[in-house]
């Protein structure tokens, strides 16, 4: 089977002193000391409590999700315990020999499965990244031959941890509409019945030259949601506002949630997707695990009625399957969110 693992960053990170050429950002990520943005922690239980603590709480995820794009969820419901085991089965399944690993391979011209950067141009600037994706929903979109079988336990934690953060994307949902004063429902609906789940495992190898190379390129999601489960050791992930790359702190097993293009889009651009990006670290491997929810490509997708008024006409232009259009438009540098502004 051709696969498109050229090579795995895993072993370049212990066998160079130098990134190859690839790798390299010729003016650097900027740097070297980057301030550290004040993501709010979110506590779910209070969110959607009808209590002058839930209006607060309201309040906090409207700001933030309207200034950054990002918030931290505590009280989730997950324990330590489950997630251990989350991060437990990523590192086992990148700590298996890569023969093993192999059997995940990402087919060519396939998604889902293990590699890394697709390498689509000779100018590209690669990715200190490899990865494993899996489409989670519909099951209609699982390929289970890429889905590892090591650790045994690997498919059961990761419908266990999809199934978790399905609910906790409905309440997230339900309260963004709630604290904007539209129906609650609203976004929601735009999901459509089959809305897609993909699963990003994520694992930085340690680098010999953060201040050159990237672990993720500059990007916004494709989805209307992102729920991250950090390193929660390691920092890495940066987001850029008003022209600064601020770091992304690490609260310990909380859910970072960042808006994706198409929340934007769904409300009105009251919203923001933010740009962000991950950088290296010298010493350390760090993973994490993104889970991307996404309107069913068949419904449409556009910004709420409730949201449109004079003082803020509609912004964007409806659209169908964002995602199938996004993958194109990524690789030609623009941002596909902006081929869809009015
Ligand atoms: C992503 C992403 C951030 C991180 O997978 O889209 O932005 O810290 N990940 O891994
Ligand atoms: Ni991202």
């Amino acid at each position: 089977m051709a696969t498109a693992v050229v090579s795995a960053v895993q072993e370049l990170s212990g066998a160079v002193s130098s990134p190859p050429e690839k790798y390299l950002l010729k003016d650097g990520i900027g740097g070297p000391e980057f301030p550290v943005l004040a993501v709010p922690a979110i506590d779910l239980t209070l969110l959607s409590a009808s209590s002058p603590q839930g209006e607060r709480e309201l309040e906090k995820l409207k700001l933030a999700f309207s200034s950054c794009g990002y918030i931290q969820v505590v009280n989730h419901g997950m324990d330590d315990a489950f997630l251990d085991e989350v991060h437990g089965v990523t590192k086992e399944f990148f700590s298996l020999p890569m023969e093993e690993k192999m059997k995940s391979a990402r087919p060519k011209d396939d998604i889902d499965g293990y590699g890394n950067d697709t390498v689509y141009s000779d100018t590209q600037t690669l990715d200190w990244n490899d990865r494993l994706y899996l489409n989670v929903k519909p099951d209609s979109s699982r390929k289970l031959k890429v889905w590892p079988q090591n650790p045994s336990n690997f498919r059961k934690v990761l419908l266990e941890f999809t199934a978790e953060l399905e609910k906790l994307n409905e309440a997230i949902l339900r309260a963004m509409a709630k604290s904007l004063k539209v129906e609650e429902e609203c976004f929601i609906k735009q999901m459509g019945e089959n809305q897609t789940v993909l699963s990003r495992f994520n694992l930085y190898p340690p680098c010999p030259r953060p201040d050159a190379v990237l672990a993720a390129k500059a990007h916004g999601d494709a989805s209307a949601m992102t729920y991250l489960l950090q390193d929660n050791k390691v920092e890495g992930l940066q987001t850029l506002k008003d022209g600064v790359w601020y770091r992304v702190p690490i609260i310990h097993n909380a859910i970072v949630v960042n808006v994706g293009d198409q929340l934007e889009i769904m409300s009105n651009g009251i919203f923001e997707s933010p740009i962000h990006r991950v950088v290296t670290n010298p010493e350390k491997e760090r993973i994490t695990i993104a889970i991307f929810f996404s309107p069913d490509p068949t419904s449409e997708v556009g910004p709420h009625e409730g949201l449109i008024n004079e003082k803020r006409p509609k912004l964007f232009k409806s659209v169908v399957d964002y995602t199938g259009n996004y993958f194109q438009s990524f690789q030609t540098g623009k941002r596909p969110i902006d081929l869809l502004r009015l």
